[in-house]
This record gives structure tokens, C-alpha cells and sequence, in this order.
């Protein structure tokens, strides 16, 4: 067998992606979907079409390397986390959309049991805080909301799970065979009701969050045969033995093993994650606590800095803007300039995520002038991005003094605007510390098919994986890390100024 598959179901799009045993690239697919909003602050998707949009990459992948179902040793599973999907039992269909991470409507919920004090005890138990992201509050309001859905979940007749458990259910439930249930310790570790310290479903929170048990899925290793498919007849008999929520499988992707070793992935939103070993630690500056994709059977923890819009500030640019034709020449338009000329944008578009944490700022452009061109924008928007980066960093590194004691040793960067040379540079200056690249930067499927390749003896170990890793580009702070001081003041005044502004 000579190829591992992996689903990467992002926030925009569906992918897949064929990896020979080097861990280079064989073919790729790749199809956006729908974008549901349906009012102000929320974001859907439709799960039947997040599934054929999967699939139909999945397959597309393996035809354009002539290839059959037995040349796929394995496939791994990575995907947009906290997004929930609620269906029946017994015929498999969703009681409602999914509800995306984005999604702000219930805000007030949470801002509500925070005035109830429970916050410091939630976040001792999940590493998470009280914030519409995770996936908890959404699973309740389906269930509060879809009429029914209560009592059908009171009598075990519905099934939750993020968008892992809900590809699993479906590629397993073919003629003649019981769908399998089941996601991992990654995603579970996004959902407010699993205990990160014990490794397990939470009963208190299960109760404080009114989510019945019977509706969850079992909680499997992230690196782990899970099942096989039994659906689809173009991937039929392909084993399925990794699942990671996208971000933890880009840790992995990048190899980031050891305590301290940090990547951040520029996709949709940006999110920054650091490896801190085998022990909880809760962090004192408005981060998570996350489980890492795991291969040892212990629970593993990375700190962890989510950014909701990183890479969407460019789509902004171009979709709501139109001063771009497509996100690739943002690079050009953004040198058109040597700077922003003091202009500061807050791409608060669905609230700010670490560490501000309020769903209630909005997106925020400061400084304009008469002078103000195309390009000034296009560089404050790629700016915002680092800065954002920044100011997780900075909350990792103040966790690091006051406990962790880890430092960051260089960043490693991944996701599609990565591969921005001028805004990498940017990074390197803001952060001072150094930035490095990977060749091929689509390190989120590759640790799905790490994952899953290690769990079927694809892969011999992490070693040979560490052979495998190639550094194309680094980016050392430049001259224009020195005036960084002054434009980090201006930025933090900035994202003051967009707080609280929707209520
Ligand atoms: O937590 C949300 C994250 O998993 C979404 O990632 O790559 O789809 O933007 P992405």
C-alpha cells in the first residue's frame, strides 16, 4: 500500500490530500461550500453538504493518482473544531445546520453562567472559558430550540459530535454495519464538558450545560483505528485510524514533540499553539489549556492562542472590498506602500478570541486620511494578522515567566497565508524572534495522515517522521523590528477602541 488519505473539513472548504510514504504530496482536492448566515452573529453550515463536499474530494483525490481504494493504507481525519452537529439515531439526519466555532448567538448564555461565578471551576477542569466558540452552548441551544429535540435527546434518539464524529458516523454506517460513534481527545477537549485533567466527559458540566449523556460520542486516542469505511464505494475498506481537531494535527504536523516546540497555522482565524508536556497547567493570561494529538496513550497538553480571523481579513478584502481579485495578490498590493501610513485594522468581524475573549467587539479601520490608498489598507490587514499573533504570543510568554517555564524557541508557520513572504518578514519583526517555514505547508493534513499512518504501522515512529521534516524558509527579525514599539502601542489603543462595541 503505498498512500495515506487525509479529510481535512476546514471552515470553508473540504479537502483531501494524498501522502506517499516521505510524506510528500501525491494529489489534492479541494471544494469550497456554503457559508449559512442567517442573522447578525451567527454562522451555519449544511452538514449533508460539508459530507458530499468531503467525500467528493476524498475521491477526487485518489482518481487524480490513479488510485484504488487498497493502494490507501489508512486515512486520517482533521477538521474545523467546536462546530457541532446534532442528528437522529436512527436515520442519520441532522436536526439542524451545524452550528459554526464563529457563531456568537450564544453569547449572552455565557455571559450569564460567568456571572454565575462558574467560570474558575470550568476552567479548571477544561482549560477552556466561558465563550460562545466552544461547543457546549450550541449543542443546548439546538436542543432548546429545534422543536422536540429535547425530549429526543431525553429518550437517547439524538447523537452530537463535532464534524469528526459526524464524517465517522456516516463513512462506517453502511448496509449491514452499526455507524461508529466516536471522536478524540483533541476535539473532546474543545466542547466545555470534558474534563482535560482526567480524560473524560464531565458529569457537573454535562448537568451545568444541560447536555444528556447519551448523546455523546466515545472518546478514542487521537492516533488509533477507529473503523473502516463501509459507504462510500470509492474509498470502501479504507481502515480510518487518526482523528485530531486541525489545529492539534498541525502541531503535529509540524513535529512540534517536545514542551516549548509552538506552531501557528494563518487559515481562516490564526491559532497559536504551544506543546507544554504531559501536565495540565491553567494559563494565568486569558489562553486554553488543550489536549494534544497524543500518540504515546497519555493525555499530552498544548497552550493555546485562538485567533477567530486571520487569513478571513484577506477574503474580506477581496469578497466584501473588492480592492483584490484574489487573496494571492494581496502580497503585491500591500508592497505597493512602505507602510500602513498610521492606518490600524481591527478585524474584529466575529468578536475577538485570546486573549480578549469578547464576542461583542467588531471589526475596527482607524487612521484614515486623504492620503489613504488601496495599498495602506491591504497592509494594515496583513499587519493585523501578526499583531494578533503577537498578543498571543506575549500571553504565552507571561504564562511561561509566571509558570510554565517554557520558552519558544522559534515559530513555526503553516496554513495558506503563510506562505506570504512579506507578512512572515512582518511576524519575524513584531514578534523579534525568528519564523520559520516549511516547505509544504499543509502540515494540518499531514498530521492526520502522521496520525493515522502511525497508528497502522505505515510509519515506523516519530523518528522516521523527524527525517522527513524539511525547513524551507526562515525569517530572522529585520531592521523594521525597531520601530515596532510604537506601532504595538497604536494597535493595543486600536483593539481597545473595537471592544464592547455590539452589545
Ligand atoms: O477552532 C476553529 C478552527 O479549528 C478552525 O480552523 O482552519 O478551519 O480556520 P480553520
Amino acid at each position: 500500500m503505498r498512500y495515506v488519505l487525509a479529510l481535512d473539513q476546514g471552515t470553508t472548504s473540504s479537502r483531501a490530500i494524498l501522502f506517499d510514504k516521505s510524506g510528500a504530496i501525491v494529489s489534492t482536492a479541494q471544494q469550497e461550500f456554503h457559508q449559512i448566515y442567517p442573522q447578525q452573529g451567527w454562522v451555519e453550515h449544511d452538514p449533508t453538504e460539508i459530507l458530499t463536499s468531503q467525500m467528493s474530494c476524498a475521491v477526487q483525490a485518489l482518481v487524480r493518482a490513479a488510485a484504488e481504494p487498497h493502494d490507501v493504507a489508512v486515512l486520517g481525519i482533521t477538521n474545523q473544531r467546536e462546530t457541532v452537529v446534532v442528528w437522529e439515531r436512527e436515520t442519520g439526519m441532522p436536526i439542524y445546520n451545524a452550528i459554526v466555532w464563529q457563531d456568537r448567538r450564544t453569547a449572552d448564555v455565557c455571559a450569564k453562567l460567568a456571572a454565575d461565578g462558574v467560570e474558575p471551576m470550568v476552567r479548571e477542569r477544561t482549560g477552556l472559558l466561558l465563550d460562545p466558540y466552544f461547543s457546549a452552548t450550541k449543542v443546548a441551544w439546538i436542543l432548546d430550540q429545534v422543536p422536540g429535540a429535547r425530549a429526543q435527546a431525553d429518550a437517547g434518539k439524538l447523537a452530537w459530535g463535532t464534524v469528526d464524529s459526524w464524517l465517522i458516523w456516516n463513512l462506517t454506517n453502511g448496509e449491514g454495519h452499526k455507524p461508529v460513534h466516536v471522536t478524540d481527545q483533541t476535539n473532546a477537549s474543545r466542547s466545555l464538558i470534558y474534563n482535560i485533567v482526567e480524560g473524560r466527559w464531565d458529569e457537573e458540566l454535562l448537568k451545568l450545560f444541560r447536555i444528556p449523556a447519551s448523546m455523546l460520542p466515545e472518546v478514542r486516542w487521537s492516533s488509533e483505528r477507529v473503523g473502516e469505511v463501509n459507504t462510500s464505494l470509492g474509498l470502501l475498506g479504507i481502515p480510518i485510524a487518526g482523528i485530531a481537531g486541525d489545529q492539534q494535527a498541525a502541531l503535529f504536523g509540524q513535529l512540534c514533540f517536545e514542551p516549548g516546540e509552538a506552531k501557528n497555522t494563518y487559515g481562516t482565524g490564526c491559532f497559536l499553539l504551544q506543546n507544554i508536556g504531559g501536565k495540565f497547567l491553567e494559563s494565568k493570561n486569558r489562553l486554553v489549556t488543550t489536549l494534544a494529538a497524543s500518540t504515546s496513550r497519555r493525555l499530552e497538553y498544548a497552550l493555546e492562542g485562538s485567533i477567530f480571523i486571520g487569513g478571513a481579513v484577506v477574503q474580506w478584502l477581496r469578497d466584501n472590498l473588492g480592492l483584490i481579485r484574489s487573496s494571492s495578490d494581496v502580497e503585491a498590493l500591500a508592497a505597493s506602500v512602505p507602510d500602513s501610513d498610521g492606518v490600524v485594522f481591527v478585524p474584529g468581524f466575529v468578536g475577538l478570541g485570546a486573549p480578549h475573549w469578547d464576542p461583542h467587539a467588531t471589526g475596527l479601520l482607524i487612521g484614515l486620511r486623504r492620503s489613504t490608498k488601496p495599498g495602506h489598507i491591504a497592509r494594515a490587514a496583513l499587519e493585523s494578522i501578526a499583531f494578533q499573533v503577537a498578543d498571543a504570543l506575549e500571553a504565552m510568554q507571561q504564562d511561561s515567566q509566571a509558570g510554565t517555564g517554557i520558552k519558544l524557541p522559534a515559530l513555526r508557520v503553516d496554513g495558506g497565508a503563510a506562505v506570504n513572504d512579506l507578512m512572515m518578514q512582518f511576524q519575524a519583526d513584531v514578534l523579534g524572534a525568528p519564523v520559520i517555514r516549511p516547505a509544504v505547508t499543509e502540515t494540518t493534513a499531514l498530521g492526520a495522515a502522521y496520525l493515522a499512518g502511525l497508528a497502522t504501522g505505515f510509519w515506523s515512529g516519530t523518528e522516521e517522521l523527524r527525517k522527513q521534516r524539511t525547513q524551507d524558509s526562515r525569517f530572522d527579525p529585520g531592521a523594521g523590528a525597531k520601530d515596532m514599539e510604537a506601532s504595538r502601542v497604536r494597535w493595543k489603543e486600536a483593539v481597545t477602541r473595537a471592544m464592547h462595541w455590539t452589545s
